[in-house]
């Protein structure tokens, strides 16, 4: 599964623009392009103290780099399937002494993936080649998850087996019951999810075989095992915190249904939601299941280049999944519309709190997209469907939307690129299916579990899988001598 790398002619991208574009993105800096009549690129940036000089060469796939000494390096261009390129520094270091400096890693590319391709500038979503619209439009979860993982939609037959391994997974062991009376209530359901994650494989222990080999041979069912119990513990984690009875999964039902019914269903009272609000909640799920190398996901690969198990990698995406700047936005939007919404504020008061640097938008915003975050304008529609086939009038909603267009029409927010991103509306849509507010990240995490499993396959399966083992620009103390404590 370890993505082909595919070597383009950049006199092929020249003829599309294209790489001349790629090249100002990929450098991030101010860039002053030239082409000269023997079709040479030439463009410097300035960045972090050093002077680069990278010349695109019409003819050749290589990009030159000229250090502050003088020396000038060769380095390979790679270029994606989508024509995005990149200069290859995995020879810098050895060649130079020096390493490349992006903090955030904003400008660094960690791996080749085939799995999911975003165009930040377009607002450009596709997983596996499909577009984000079309999935949403006509695939479910499950299916979408199915693409990512294996790289093709499903036929009838293999959309049956998956399904059926799902269904067939979704209670836990009655050991793992036990783990959560251990809780106290106070217990953030994200913290339960990523230890109950972990967990998991101390019963599979076939699965987390530390042979990597071994591991995907049973791959197809660790990751079945995480799709169907990561919604089964996410419900238990709901009951618990509220002093309600566990209630087992039921074969008959859907995935979205299904934890439906595990979270609202009482032992006397089945829990039978209308048909738009199990829409509503696949559609959420779907529109999560993957968005490449964000926080999260490279956690999960960081993990899993260890050599770690799928169990392991994917609990730790979970902790990485849970702060504000990232799953926890969903959460974070709510706060902030209540919070506005408390205040008497029509959202103006927040705008100009938020262009003052005293608060942020929350899901506003995107390290990727320079554009409406697609996911943001299909859920603004779904919110508007589902809450009107509720019969909900949520007055959040409207000061959402009001906040919304003040900002999308506000200097400070168009010169920043700053659009609603795929946090902004989920947050309502799961408040009016009655999901709790601290329950919003382990949603995004039930969502996402797809994406980290493709991508820890990815990982798993490279024959030429290196450490993920960054350096860094030390700028502490230099050498000196210990001091004795009575001397200090
Ligand atoms: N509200 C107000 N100003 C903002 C916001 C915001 N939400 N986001 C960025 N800015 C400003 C920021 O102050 C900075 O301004 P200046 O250039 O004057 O200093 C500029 O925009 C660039 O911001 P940045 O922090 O350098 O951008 P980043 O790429 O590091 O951060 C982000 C991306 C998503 C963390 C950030 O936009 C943010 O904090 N958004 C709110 C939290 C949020 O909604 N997160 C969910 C992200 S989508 C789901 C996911 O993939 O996890």
């Amino acid at each position: 599964m370890h993505a082909p790398r595919h070597w383009v002619g950049p006199r092929a991208c020249l003829k599309t623009g294209r790489l001349l574009v790629g090249a100002k993105c990929l450098l991030r800096a101010p860039v002053r392009v030239e082409k000269s009549f023997f079709g040479l690129l030439f463009a410097s940036f300035v960045r972090c103290g050093l002077i680069y000089h990278v010349f695109l060469m019409a003819n050749i796939q290589q990009a030159e780099l000229k250090l502050p000494d003088g020396q000038v390096v060769t380095l390979p261009v790679v270029i994606g399937t989508e024509k995005e390129p990149g200069v290859d520094v995995r020879s810098l270091r050895d060649q130079t002494g020096f390493i490349t400096y992006d903090d955030g890693f904003a400008n660094t590319g960690s791996c080749s993936s085939s799995i999911t391709f975003i165009d930040g500038e377009k607002g450009i979503l596709r997983h596996r080649g499909y577009r984000i619209e079309d999935l949403a439009a006509d695939s479910i979860f499950l299916e979408t998850a199915f693409l990512i993982i294996y790289g093709e939609l499903p036929d009838s037959d293999e959309l049956s087996k998956f399904r059926a391994r799902i269904s067939s997974s979704a209670s836990v062991h009655e050991g793992m019951r036990h783990f959560f009376e251990g809780f106290p209530d106070s217990s953030h359901p994200m913290a339960i999810l990523s230890a109950m994650l972990n967990s998991l494989g101390c019963y599979y222990p076939e699965m987390t075989s530390h042979k990597e080999q071994m591991d995907q041979e049973r791959f197809d069912w660790a990751a079945a095992l995480l799709i169907s119990k990561v919604r089964t513990v996410a419900a238990m984690s709901y009951r618990t915190k509220r002093g309600l009875p566990f209630v087992y999964p039921r074969w008959d039902l859907r995935y979205a249904a299904n934890f439906l019914h595990m979270m609202f269903s009482e032992p006397y009272r089945d829990y039978n939601p209308k048909p738009e609000v199990i829409d509503a909640l696949d559609l959420i799920l779907l529109l999560h299941a993957d968005h490449e190398q964000n926080c999260s996901t490279s956690t999960v690969r960081m993990v899993a280049s260890s050599g770690a198990n799928l169990f392991a990698s994917v609990s730790a995406g979970v902790g990485a999944l849970w702060g504000p700047l990232h799953g926890g936005a969903n959460a974070a939007v709510i706060e902030m519309l209540e919070d506005i919404q408390a205040s008497g504020d029509d959202g103006r008061k927040a705008i100009e709190a938020a262009k003052q640097g005293k608060r942020r938008l929350m899901g506003f915003g995107h390290r990727v997209y320079k554009n409406y975050d697609p996911r943001a304008r299909i859920l603004g529609e779904a919110a508007k469907r589902v809450l009107t086939s509720m019969g909900i009038q949520d007055p959040l909603l409207v000061i959402a939307q009001q906040l919304e267009q003040a900002a999308l029409t506000d200097d400070y927010f168009i010169s920043r690129k700053l659009y609603p991103n795929v946090d902004f509306y989920s947050g309502i849509i799961l408040r009016a299916i009655g999901i709790p507010v601290d329950m919003f990240p382990v949603m995004f995490a039930i969502g996402r579990m797809p994406g980290w499993i493709a991508n820890w396959r990815e990982v798993a399966s490279n024959p030429k899988l290196k450490i993920h083992r960054p350096r860094q620009i030390y700028n502490g103390a230099t050498e000196r001598d210990y001091v004795s404590l009575e001397k200090r």
